[in-house]
C-alpha cells in the first residue's frame, strides 16, 4: 500500500506491521501483562459519545492552543518515546521534524536514539524533554543542563517507571531493554530487507543520551546494564523537588492518574501534567486516562495545564479528551506507526490524518475552536453529571 493510500491510523499500523520483524512489531504494540489497560484505554474512549450541537455556522474549526506560552496550530505533543531509531534510521529526527510541520510540539526522551543536541539543532519547532531519574542527580542536572541549552522548553517528568513494567510479549521475544539475538530474530530480519536495511545494518541504534555516563561507545547491553542498576524505584517527592529546582522552564510531571497526585503535583511546583498509564505498558488495571481527565480537571484544571495520552488513533479521540478537560493530548503509537510504516513520509501522514480528523469531527461537532469545548459536548457512563 502506497503511504497516501493509508486513510486512517489502523492503515499505517498494518504497514508497520508488514514492515518491521515480528519482535520489533510486538515492542511498539504491545503493553503490561493481559494488556487490561491497553484496551481499555480505547474502550473507554468508545464508550464517550458526542452531544453535537446543530446549525453552528463553523466554516472551519481552529485547532490552536497555547502551552506555556508557545502556540500550537494542532494542539498535540508527539510523545516521548525510547528507542525509535529501532522503527526507522534517525527516527527521533524524523518525528521532530513532522511535528514541527503539523504545528505539534515534540518530547524527546531519555532513552532516544538521536542525541539532545542533534534534535535541537535540527528542528525550530516547540520541543520538550522528557526526564527518567536514572543514575543519581548529578546525571539529571547535566542532561536537563544539555536540554536547555539545546533549546528545550518544558521538562516532562516520568514517574510511573518505578520498575519496568511486565511486558510479557518482549520476555518471550527476548526483546527487553537487553536485546538478544536469537537465530529466530535472524531469521525474522531477513524475511524483512526493507527494515534490515533501513535500521541493523547500519549500525544499531545506541542510547546516544546516555553514553556519557557509562563509556562513549557504550552498546546498547552496557546501557541496559546502567538503567537496571540506576533505576530508583524509591524516588520520593524530595527528588521531585530537586528536580524541579533545577529546571528553570515549565515542568510537567507524566503518569498521574489519580486527583490527589494532581493536587501534590501543584504543591511541587508542576506547570502542569500528563494524564497517562504509559499506554497500558507499566501497571496493568490501571484506570483509562480518558476516565481520569474530567475528575481532576475539575479538581486542579484552573492552576495546571492537562495532557492525556493513551489510546489516540482518531481525531475523534483527541476532541473528546480536549472536552473532558485537556488542554492538549500526547500521541505515543499513532505517530510511530506513521514512521515504522514510511520514515518521514509515514510520519507526516500520521499526523495529516489526525489534524483532518479532528477538524472535521469539530466543524460535525458544531464547535468552531478547541478552546470552547467542553464535558457539554460529551456524555460518558463514567461521567459525573453536575
Ligand atoms: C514504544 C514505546 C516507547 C515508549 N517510551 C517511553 C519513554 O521512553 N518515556 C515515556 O515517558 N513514555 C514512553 N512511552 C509511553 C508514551 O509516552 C505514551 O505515554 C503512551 O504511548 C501513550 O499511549 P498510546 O501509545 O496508546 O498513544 C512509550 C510508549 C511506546 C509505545
Amino acid at each position: 500500500m502506497n503511504i497516501d493510500a493509508a486513510i486512517n491510523i489502523h492503515d499505517l499500523r498494518e504497514l508497520a506491521r508488514r514492515r518491521l520483524p515480528r519482535v520489533i512489531y510486538e515492542y511498539l504494540e504491545g503493553a503490561a501483562e493481559d494488556e487490561v489497560t491497553l484496551r481499555r484505554n480505547r474502550s473507554s474512549l468508545d464508550e464517550v459519545e458526542f452531544i453535537p450541537r446543530i446549525v453552528a455556522g463553523h466554516k472551519k474549526a481552529d485547532l490552536g492552543v497555547t502551552l506555556f506560552g508557545e502556540s500550537l496550530a494542532f494542539p498535540a505533543v508527539v510523545g516521548p518515546t525510547g528507542m525509535n531509531g529501532i522503527f526507522h534510521r534517525h527516527a527521533d529526527l524524523v518525528l521532530a521534524r513532522a511535528a514541527e510541520q503539523a504545528g505539534a510540539a515534540f518530547a524527546l526522551a531519555t532513552a532516544s536514539n538521536e542525541s539532545i543536541e542533534t534534535v535541537g539543532a535540527a528542528t525550530r519547532g516547540v520541543k520538550w524533554f522528557q526526564l527518567y531519574p536514572w543514575g543519581d542527580r548529578k546525571v539529571w542536572r547535566r542532561l536537563l543542563d544539555r536540554a536547555a541549552a539545546a533549546g528545550f522548553t518544558c521538562l516532562v517528568l516520568t514517574v510511573d517507571t518505578p520498575v519496568p513494567g511486565n511486558r510479557e510479549r518482549d520476555r518471550r521475544n527476548r526483546f527487553a531493554h537487553d536485546v538478544t539475538i536469537s537465530p529466530r530474530t535472524v531469521l525474522d530480519g531477513l524475511l524483512h530487507p526493507g527494515w534490515l536495511w533501513n535500521v541493523w545494518l547500519k549500525g544499531v541504534p545506541r542510547f546516544e543520551n546516555l553514553l556519557e555516563f557509562v563509556h562513549p561507545a557504550a552498546d546498547i547491553h552496557e546501557i541496559a546494564a546502567f538503567t537496571r542498576k540506576h533505576r530508583h524505584p524509591d524516588l520520593s517527592w524530595d527528588d521531585v523537588a530537586a528536580i524541579r529546582a533545577m529546571w528553570k522552564g515549565p515542568f510537567l510531571i507524566k503518569g498521574v492518574l489519580s486527583v490527589q497526585d494532581a493536587r501534590q503535583a501543584l504543591n511541587m511546583g508542576a506547570d502542569g501534567i500528563v494524564i497517562s498509564n504509559h499506554g497500558g505498558r507499566q501497571l496493568d488495571g490501571a484506570v483509562s486516562t480518558i476516565q481520569s481527565i474530567e475528575p481532576i480537571a475539575d479538581a486542579v484544571g484552573k492552576r495546571l495545564t492537562i495532557l492525556a495520552d493513551g489510546g489516540f488513533r482518531r481525531g475523534a479521540d483527541i476532541v473528546k479528551a480536549l472536552s473532558l478537560g485537556a488542554n492538549a493530548v500526547v500521541l505515543g503509537r499513532a505517530p510511530l506507526y506513521g514512521v515504522a510504516a514510511a520514515g518521514a513520509a509515514g510520519a507526516a501522514r500520521a499526523l495529516q490524518i489526525l489534524e483532518e480528523e479532528t477538524a472535521r469531527t469539530m466543524i460535525l461537532l458544531g464547535c468552531g475552536s478547541v478552546k470552547t469545548l467542553s464535558p457539554d459536548y460529551v456524555s460518558a457512563p463514567y461521567q459525573q453529571r453536575r
